[in-house]
């Protein structure tokens, strides 16, 4: 460590000449003096001083107030008190001023160096910590700067992926879509149906009050529920008579196939569900796995009947008339609580007349 660079303020010459002598003459430090306080602070302004010495009396009530201003020029400066003699009164608020520590005179030369040394060190100690303390707040406000940049890229990022998420399942539900309708064109007289079916169902959903999330996967599900008949060939999908139980059994597996089609696609899990159950009767005579009442979803009971309504009111290849709209309602209501969802059926009978 090179010789300490000190700032001595004292009013009395003979006591700074002496302690000059010591520090530059036999300890090679570099001692400047200044007479009063303006001086003294001055001179902090302009240069680093490892430690300062600076002679205080009880009397003098601008003491404190410089001790004050040179920490404020230099927050880690080191100050010595100088007493001309034993001070109880200044030693006791020594510590609160800010004082690192006192020597009195007449001054004993092995503590001047003592203190000089320690004072010294301590300061390179504290203007070491604090370059470490603000390169660290500087390094944190930069990761802290970076961190707000990331995150606000993921943000982005998340927002792209949503958006394109978004446009693919609108794609596949495009394409799958219009397969539907290729489908319910197959057969002339049921051209629309899936349509219709969508909106009997979502008008039975919204008198429920059901959640717009639940009735979106209703009117998706009304939209492909007989997907599966694209396994079924023409000769049963059109035929002007009644199935054999063959045709029959073939014709029951369309909910399975339209289930293992959409499989794959995981945004739509609860579409399926509802596509599976769509022949399933509320007393458990349907298909394809004879559930039960409220075993079966909601969405499925209310297709069911839409469904059914559907069916029973337009034309179809084994009954060219389709039935009355009070025909189908009273084949609804006979079939309450059997086939269909008696709660249902009564939600169905207060909006039939609006649809
Ligand atoms: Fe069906
Ligand atoms: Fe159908």
């Amino acid at each position: 460590m090179a010789a300490p660079n000190i700032l001595l303020v004292s009013d009395n010459d003979e006591i700074s000449n002496y302690i000059r002598e010591i520090l530059v003459g036999e300890q090679g430090c570099s001692v400047s003096v200044e007479f009063d306080a303006m001086a003294a602070t001055e001179a902090m302004k302009e240069q680093n001083f490892d430690l300062v010495i600076l002679k205080m009396e009880t009397e003098n009530p601008h003491t404190e107030e410089l001790v004050k201003n040179l920490k404020k020029i230099d927050p880690e400066a080191i100050i010595i008190g100088l007493l001309e003699r034993e001070d109880p009164e200044i030693a006791a608020k020594i510590p609160r001023i800010g004082v690192y520590d006192t020597i009195t005179i007449p001054i004993n030369e092995e503590r001047l160096s003592f203190l000089v040394k320690k004072g010294a060190e301590l300061h390179a100690l504290a203007f070491t910590h604090r370059k470490l303390y603000d390169g660290l707040k500087e390094q944190n406000s930069a990761l802290q700067k970076q961190n707000t940049f990331l995150a606000k890229r993921i943000e982005e990022s998340t927002k792209n992926l949503t958006r394109l998420y978004e446009d693919l399942r609108s794609t596949y539900m495009r394409t799958i879509k219009t397969l539907a309708q290729a489908i319910d064109a197959r057969d002339h007289y049921t051209h629309s149906h899936s349509q219709n079916v969508a909106k009997y169902a979502v008008a039975i959903a919204e008198e429920l009050n059901l959640s717009a999330k639940d009735i979106e996967i209703i009117r998706e599900a009304c939209e492909l529920h007989d997907l599966g008949k694209i396994g079924i060939q023409d000769n049963i999908l059109v035929k002007p008579a009644a199935l054999n139980e063959e045709e029959w059994k073939l014709m029951k597996e369309h909910p399975q196939t339209a289930v293992k089609i959409l499989q794959p696609l995981t945004f739509l899990h609860a579409v399926i569900d509802l596509i599976q159950q769509h022949h399933e009767h509320f007393d458990g005579t349907g298909y394809p796995s004879g559930l039960k009442g409220e075993e079966i979803t909601l969405g499925a009971r209310i297709i069911h009947l839409a469904d059914a309504y559907e069916a029973m009111t337009s034309a179809r290849s084994y009954r060219k008339t389709p039935l009355t709209k009070e025909q189908a309602v009273a084949e609804i209501k006979k079939f309450s609580g059997t086939q269909f969802d008696p709660q249902i059926v009564k939600v169905f009978l207060k909006v039939v007349n609006k649809l």
